[in-house]
């Protein structure tokens, strides 16, 4: 089978660019084509990248894509994975899988029926941070995981981007379905499958300003609760308290600590690549620092801060790792770690922590995943140039 896989992409926007820098890192891809629902958002990426720009439409059927690559708000993923497997395309998508679960449930069917494979962001927990925090897990250093606390917290996004709304509508907007992914897919990663969840939720204010771009000073509806407090039960018996919100101006708590019989650990930022793990074992003992600037996927690559605000010069950035690592998996015969029943299983946990907060009730999650198996050096220099 060749080696490297054309990809078309579908959804010019912010984190485009991050994919196309991903070609210096990874051997088994090429964004050879894009395509926007917005023509001009296509035509400019085709001129930046030196690429070629077409319809939604065209770039579907065309017989020189081997992937599609969808980069398109949460809303439109369902579509437009949904069109690629229809083509006969692999698919591999930005997070979340889709914004409900049953769409979700269909889109991993169809994938299935046409053997096709389907994968999906965050890829972050291949990094050399996530990665590290597994390798100490599963050597018992702390030993057996009793419970844990993880947040992500902030003022919300319109401060930065001039497009917010659909971070505050009704059906896709939210911190759960926005970060949530990153955090329970790097606590799947860790711990294995969630087994029911209890929530409650906040509605902190009614509107929000947009504080950039064109429409600055826009005053738009907030239509869904910013704030999730969730007790997640884990299959293996960890209970991890999760709090998602978009209504914390400031805060200093760590993204993910853990709790275990034979000490303490804190995890890093599982939207980024690398960081350090940090390792307690005796109260108020210094804390043991493992660094992974070293590693392959846990290097700083990020020299000047870009728009986004997802990247900082101190951290490693190397999403589509996972999309290489689903082509070495086409290749070769084998399961691929951003895997479509992990991302169901994960929306799965999104849909019901809404569904709970909404009820009140405590929900039972039924779909299965396996926790993802380490990903080893070997793999790594086999998709890294
Ligand atoms: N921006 C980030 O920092 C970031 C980080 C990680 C993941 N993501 C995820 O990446 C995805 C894209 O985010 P973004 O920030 O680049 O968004 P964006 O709004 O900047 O870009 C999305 C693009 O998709 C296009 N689009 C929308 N509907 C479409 C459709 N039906 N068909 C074709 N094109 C369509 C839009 O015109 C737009 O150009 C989202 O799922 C987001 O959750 C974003």
């Amino acid at each position: 089978m060749k080696k490297i896989f054309n990809v078309g992409l579908i959804g010019c926007g912010h984190i485009a660019e991050t994919y196309f820098r991903a070609h210096k890192y990874f051997n088994n891809f090429k964004i050879i084509k894009c395509a926007d629902i917005n023509t001009k958002a296509a035509e400019i990426c085709a001129k930046t990248y030196k690429i070629e720009s077409l319809s939604v439409k065209q770039i579907l059927k065309d017989k020189d894509i081997d992937i599609i690559l969808n980069l398109t708000i949460p809303s439109a993923h369902y579509s437009i994975s949904k069109k690629a497997i229809l083509n006969g395309k692999h698919v591999y998508s930005e997070k979340p899988l889709a914004t409900n679960f049953n769409e979700g449930k269909k889109l991993i069917r169809l994938a299935k029926q046409k053997k096709l494979f389907i994968g999906n962001a965050p890829d972050t927990f291949l990094g050399g941070g996530s990665q590290k925090a597994k390798e100490l897990i599963d050597k018992n250093t702390i030993g057996k995981i009793k419970f844990g606390n993880a947040i992500f917290a902030y003022p919300g996004i319109q401060s930065y981007h001039p497009n917010p709304e659909p971070w505050f509508a009704k059906n896709e907007g939210g911190p759960v379905i926005d970060m949530g992914p990153y955090y329970l897919t790097a606590l799947v990663n860790l711990l294995g499958p969630v087994d029911n969840v209890f929530s409650q939720s906040l509605k902190n204010t009614k509107k929000r300003i947009i504080g950039i771009g064109p429409r600055k000073g826009k005053i738009i509806k907030v239509e869904c609760p910013t704030t999730y407090f969730s007790t997640l039960s884990f299959k293996n018996k960890t209970i991890i308290r999760l709090t998602l919100s978009f209504d914390v101006i400031s805060h200093l708590r760590n993204h993910i600590e853990l709790y275990g019989e034979k000490g303490s650990m804190v995890v890093p930022d599982p939207n980024m690549f690398g960081g350090s793990v940090l390792i307690s074992k005796k109260m108020n003992s210094n804390w043991k620092n493992y660094k992974t600037n070293k590693t392959l996927l846990g290097k700083i690559n990020i020299r000047s801060q870009s728009l986004r605000a997802n990247e900082s010069p101190t951290n490693a950035n190397y999403r589509g790792a996972g999309l290489s690592e689903m082509i070495y998996s086409i290749q070769n015969k084998k399961m691929h770690r951003c895997n479509g029943d992990l991302s169901l299983h994960v929306l799965n946990v999104i849909d019901s922590i809404h569904k709970s907060a909404k009820s009140r009730k405590k929900i039972k999650i039924l779909t299965q995943c396996k926790k993802p198996k380490y990903f080893t050096k070997k793999e790594i220099n086999s998709i890294i140039k």
